[in-house]
C-alpha cells in the first residue's frame, strides 16, 4: 500500500501489511475504539461496562488534543486502524491542561451520578515526563492483530520521531502482570529504570506495579 508522502516526512514506516502514520483527524473516533478495546480493565474502572461511555471519553480526549501536537500515532491495515500509540514529550507534544477538559468529560460523556468512578483515576500513579525524554503514554493494538509486527512499528515510529527531535531517550512504563510486552520491550533495547509499587492498582486493578523502561535514542554519527 502507498504511503501518504506528508507522512513520510514525519517518520511514518509499513511492512507486512500494515502503515504506521501520525493520526488523521478523521482516524481519531476509530483510534479511540481501539484504545478502550485495548485497556479493557482500565476502561472498564473508570467507565463501567458501557463501552460506549469509555469509547466516547477516548475519542473526545483525542479530537481535544489533536492537532495540538499531542503524538497519536496510529497502526493500519488497508483503511482499518489496528493499533494506537500516544506519545508525550514536552514541550513539542504536550497535552492541554487537563481541568477544563476533565469538567466536560465529566459533565458531557459521563454524568454527575457517575462522578465517584471517575474520581479514580486522581488516585492512579502518575508521571511527569522529562525534557529530554518521548514517553509513550500508552500503546495497544486490538487482539486479533496482535504479533504482526504493528506494535513494534509504531515504537520504531516513536524512535525515528525522538531522534529528529534531538531527544536523549524514550520511556514507558510497563505493568509486572504484562510479561508479554515487557519481553517485547526488552527486545527491542528497552532496560529497567525503575519500579513502582501501587495498592491503588493492585486493588482496583490487581496490577501490583510497573516497571519504568528507558531506552536510550543514538544519534547518527556524522
Ligand atoms: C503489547 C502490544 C502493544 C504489542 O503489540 P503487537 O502488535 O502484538 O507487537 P508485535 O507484533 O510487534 O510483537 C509481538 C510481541 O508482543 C508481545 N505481546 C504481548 N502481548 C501479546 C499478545 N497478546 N499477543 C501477541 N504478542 C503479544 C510478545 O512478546 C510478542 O513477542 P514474542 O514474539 O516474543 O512473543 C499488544 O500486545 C497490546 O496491545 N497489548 C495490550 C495493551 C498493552 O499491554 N500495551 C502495552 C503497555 S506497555
Amino acid at each position: 500500500m502507498a504511503t501518504d508522502p506528508r507522512d513520510a516526512s514525519l517518520g511514518a514506516g509499513h511492512a507486512a501489511g500494515l502503515v504506521v502514520r501520525p493520526a488523521r483527524p478523521r482516524d481519531l473516533d476509530a483510534a479511540a475504539r481501539v484504545l478502550v478495546a485495548a485497556f479493557p480493565s482500565e476502561f472498564r474502572l473508570l467507565f463501567g461496562p458501557r463501552q460506549r461511555v469509555g469509547e466516547d471519553v477516548a475519542a473526545h480526549v483525542l479530537h481535544h488534543d489533536y492537532p495540538t501536537r499531542r503524538g497519536v500515532w496510529v497502526a493500519c491495515d488497508g483503511e482499518r486502524i489496528v493499533g494506537v500509540m500516544l506519545l508525550a514529550a514536552p514541550p513539542q507534544l504536550q497535552s492541554q491542561p487537563p481541568w477544563r477538559l476533565a469538567w466536560h468529560v465529566a459533565w458531557r460523556h459521563v454524568g454527575l451520578w457517575r462522578m465517584p468512578r471517575l474520581a479514580l483515576a486522581l488516585l492512579l500513579p502518575r508521571y511527569t515526563v522529562q525534557r529530554d525524554e518521548v514517553y509513550v503514554r500508552a500503546i495497544g493494538v486490538l487482539a486479533e492483530e496482535r504479533g504482526r509486527g504493528a506494535g513494534t512499528m509504531l515504537l520504531a515510529c516513536a524512535e525515528t520521531w525522538a531522534r529528529d527531535h534531538h531527544k536523549r531517550w524514550l520511556g514507558l512504563h510497563v505493568h509486572r502482570e504484562n510479561p508479554g510486552a515487557h519481553r517485547l520491550h526488552q527486545r527491542l533495547g528497552y532496560r529497567e529504570r525503575g519500579y513502582r509499587a501501587s495498592l491503588i492498582t493492585w486493588i482496583l486493578l490487581q496490577q501490583r506495579g510497573a516497571y519504568y523502561l528507558r531506552k536510550p535514542i543514538s544519534t547518527p554519527v556524522g
